[in-house]
């Protein structure tokens, strides 16, 4: 798939020799994630696994920097993998959404844990492969879902990563512009982002809940009992709408997802997050 002079994407099904090495410490890809963001039994167990399974890995993306000069650099990568949401099948698929925005709330509480260890699950079980594991988290355990053989009817993004020299020149949007497309390609429904926000680790004492609704230009100013939010609740003003705080949830929803809920037993939270109508 080319993207522009510049920069190609790939997928894994493309170009499976572009995976990272994880075992490999001096890769770049190895040390790009801050540690609240990495590191649990899911994503260890699950992530890397992905590439063993032919139907998941166009939904794998790296973006190369080429060159006349010089050979080509891996500067992002980025994973996503489809699922079967069952809620949102009942209700008449991305249509009903529309009317029934209730059943955004039945995105597993487990967030990012609970729809990786689905989406793995489940392609097994369609190829007629036994479980690869039994479920590490409750949230899991309660997913009966991980069991279905049904077609999947949604997209969920896991992770997206852009080296430190290439942040900021838009990459991280295309690719999300590429999860979006192969979205619409493989007829999945909707797209959905268990989301991390990148900058929520310098804020440990405040509540999930609350710094989400933080408003960039707002808050948070320093008080007595710490960080304190002095926004406005995400009103217009000045003819402008307030964006969130944290860049990275700030970058989601200017591109036009909202947030559907906080899963507290995930790594991040919930971002709902819609495709591009077809
Ligand atoms: C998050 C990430 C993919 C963004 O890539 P990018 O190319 O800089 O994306 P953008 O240019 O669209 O930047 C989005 C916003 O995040 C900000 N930003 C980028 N990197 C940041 C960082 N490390 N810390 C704080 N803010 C950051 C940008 O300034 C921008 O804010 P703006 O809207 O005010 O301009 C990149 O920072 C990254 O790879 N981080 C490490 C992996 C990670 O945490 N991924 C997110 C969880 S899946």
């Amino acid at each position: 798939m080319t993207t522009n002079s510049e920069y190609r994407v790939y997928t894994a099904q493309s170009r499976p020799d572009l995976w990272p090495d994880w075992n490999d410490e001096s890769h770049p890809f190895s040390t790009i994630w801050a540690n609240f963001l990495r590191g649990d039994l899911t994503d260890d167990f699950y992530l890397s696994k992905i590439r063993n399974y032919e139907e998941l890995r166009k939904f794998q993306f790296f973006i190369v920097r080429q060159s006349p000069t010089e050979p080509e650099t891996l500067v992002a990568f980025a994973q996503s993998i489809p699922f079967f949401w069952p809620e949102l099948e009942a209700t008449g698929g991305r249509t009903g959404l529309s009317s029934h925005p209730e059943v955004l709330q039945s995105l597993p509480d487990g967030g990012y844990d609970t729809i990786l260890s689905r989406g793995v699950e489940q392609c097994l079980v369609r190829q007629g492969l036994p479980p690869l594991a039994a479920p590490f988290t409750d949230d899991q355990a309660r997913d009966s879902t991980r069991k279905s053989n049904n077609r999947p009817n949604a997209l969920s993004a896991l992770s997206i990563a852009v080296l430190p020299e290439w942040r900021s020149k838009g990459l991280a949007e295309m690719m999300l512009g590429c999860m979006k497309a192969a979205a619409r390609e493989t007829g999945l429904e909707v797209l959905v982002v268990p989301l991390r926000p990148t900058r929520k680790a310098d804020f440990p004492t405040v509540d999930i809940s609350d710094y989400v609704t933080w408003k960039r230009g707002f808050g948070p100013t320093m008080g007595p009992v710490g960080p304190i939010l002095a926004g406005d609740g995400g009103r217009v003003v000045n003819g402008k709408p307030c964006l969130p705080f944290d860049p990275w949830l700030r970058k989601h929803v200017s591109l036009g997802g909202h947030v559907v809920k906080v899963a507290r037993n995930s790594i991040g939270l919930w971002g709902g997050y819609e495709i591009i109508p077809h």
